[in-house]
């Protein structure tokens, strides 16, 4: 399904505005299609996919029915395909799976693979490495699998830079990913200060802060926000936290099937965007329902619709 209007306006200017960027980015895209491609594929061995493919539920199921079971522990994993999600995997887990002869379908984001290989080759070189970033995120454990040394330090802390043995000379700097701009700058600029060489390699993927700033933007003129994506989806969570910023009427739903016709009671402008982890046939669809819903009703869109408002109130956090 696609959006039918990516900007509707009718003629008493009752508009909906979808965020040009929401939904999934091209890394997740990729991943979920090669998770229906290694079903379609396999009719008889088990596919599965090494933890959740993409942090959507509704994603999740549609692949279990395509035949694509998530398993948490890699032991599990003895024969038939695996898939690896988008943020990568440690490089002894890919390598044991292979060892067990089990077919690998490599879903790691292109752009995680740029760090993966970076650190490999800083490891190589003899670099001290600084990986700006979180320490218990699977992308992070995964790139550090290839630096394949102890001399490193993960931190998105400027202070803690401290721990770096004062014998070090040669830093090498890889960013996790979904890391801020900002964050990156500070720990380079405290390395440039204190090391006689720095190799700066900016691995940073613009997806997550592309969608921010179309949020933000969009939560600044519309009447009404909605934020589409899986409630355990960290970068959807920051989505409706900046949105409520600065539209407080901003509802977070994961499927249509939530939404409640009250919300768009005499609002003129309704703003719809979606996490990176969203597959944009979601996005669309919740789009395309609240069109209709204007289109059937175009003064008051809601006075004509009786839905039943939902028990649960959405947006509370
Ligand atoms: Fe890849 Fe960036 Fe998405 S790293 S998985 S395109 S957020």
């Amino acid at each position: 399904m696609t959006l039918r209007h990516p900007h509707f306006q009718n003629t008493e200017g009752v508009e909906v505005v979808i965020a040009p960027n929401a939904g999934a980015c091209f890394g997740v895209v990729r991943a979920i299609k090669l998770g229906h491609q290694a079903a379609k594929k396999s009719q008889t061995e088990p596919v599965r996919a090494f933890g959740p493919l993409v942090h959507n539920p509704k994603t999740i199921q549609e692949l279990e029915k395509a035949g694509v079971d998530v398993v948490e522990d890699p032991d599990e994993i003895l024969e038939g395909t695996v898939i690896l999600r988008s943020h990568g995997v440690k490089q002894e887990i890919e390598a044991e799976f292979k060892r067990r002869g089990v077919t690998v379908v490599d879903a790691t984001c292109p752009l995680v693979k740029k760090p993966q290989r970076i650190a490999s080759s800083l490891g190589k070189k003899g670099y001290y490495l600084v990986l700006v970033g979180n320490a218990e995120h699977p992308e992070v454990k995964g790139v550090l699998s290839y630096f394949g040394k102890s001399d490193y330090l993960v931190t998105y802390r400027v202070e803690d830079l401290e721990r770096i043995p004062d014998s070090i000379q040669k830093v090498g700097i890889v960013a996790q990913t979904t890391i801020e701009l900002k964050v990156l700058e500070a720990i380079t600029e405290a390395c440039r200060k204190r090391f006689q060489e720095v190799a700066v390699y900016n691995t940073i993927c613009d997806a997550t802060s592309i969608r921010q700033q179309e949020a933000e933007t969009l939560a600044q003129e519309a009447d009404v926000m909605l934020v589409v994506g899986g409630k355990n989806s960290s970068n959807t969570t920051k989505l409706v936290k900046i949105c409520k910023q600065f539209q407080p009427n901003t509802y977070w739903i994961e499927d249509k099937s939530e939404l409640d016709v009250t919300w768009f009671m005499g609002k003129r402008k309704i703003g719809i965007t979606g996490g990176a982890s969203t597959p944009q046939e979601y996005v669309d669809e919740i789009g395309n329902w609240i069109i209709g819903l204007i289109e059937s009703s175009p003064q008051a869109p809601v006075a004509a619709l009786s839905l039943p408002p939902l028990e649960e109130a959405y947006g509370t956090d």
